[in-house]
């Protein structure tokens, strides 16, 4: 059983957005995994993903409006064996709070999952229009699809 776990700043659009997308794939393809969400901040904690977020979602079939906000924590890096941040300054942070190599390992930028090593970033479209999100759907979306296919390759 692979864990993984998406996490942004605020765990209100991209990082849910991202488990919503990935539990569909896990599901479709019948994978050996299990995903989750955090943000990095906690002015979200326990809150539900942003309106902007659950309506991209829900037009291309993903239904993301029963996640709650949630905090990372230490714990996380004992729980999950793939931990994908969504831009630079999630990985900072992330990064920031490993134990050592062996927490540090497991973070990745998600947009690496497409490309190794790229280091391309989910934008943040907390305070930009509909198009963000849009922009959003479609980078994690190719993301999701590259980390499916490995987990189907390696199973
Ligand atoms: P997220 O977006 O990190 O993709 O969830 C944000 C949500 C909230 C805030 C910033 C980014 N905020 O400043 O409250």
């Amino acid at each position: 059983m692979t864990k993984i776990l998406m996490v942004c700043l605020g765990n209100i659009c991209r990082s849910p957005l991202a488990e919503g997308i990935m539990r569909q794939k896990i599901e479709e393809l019948g994978l050996n995994a299990k995903v989750d969400s955090a943000g990095t901040a906690n002015y979200h904690v326990g809150h539900s993903p942003d309106r902007r977020s659950i309506a991209s979602g829900l037009t291309h079939g993903v239904d993301i409006s029963g996640l709650r906000g949630r905090q990372f924590q230490v714990s996380d890096f004992d729980e999950f064996d793939l931990i994908y941040v969504m831009d630079k300054s999630n990985y900072a942070n992330v990064l920031a709070m490993a134990r050592g190599e062996d927490d540090k390992v497991k973070v990745d930028l998600l947009l690496n999952a497409v490309k190794p090593n790229s280091f391309r970033e989910v934008p943040d479209p907390y305070y930009g229009g509909p198009q963000g999100f849009e922009n959003v759907y479609q980078l994690i979306n190719k993301a999701c699809d590259a980390i499916a296919r490995s987990l189907n390759i390696n199973r």
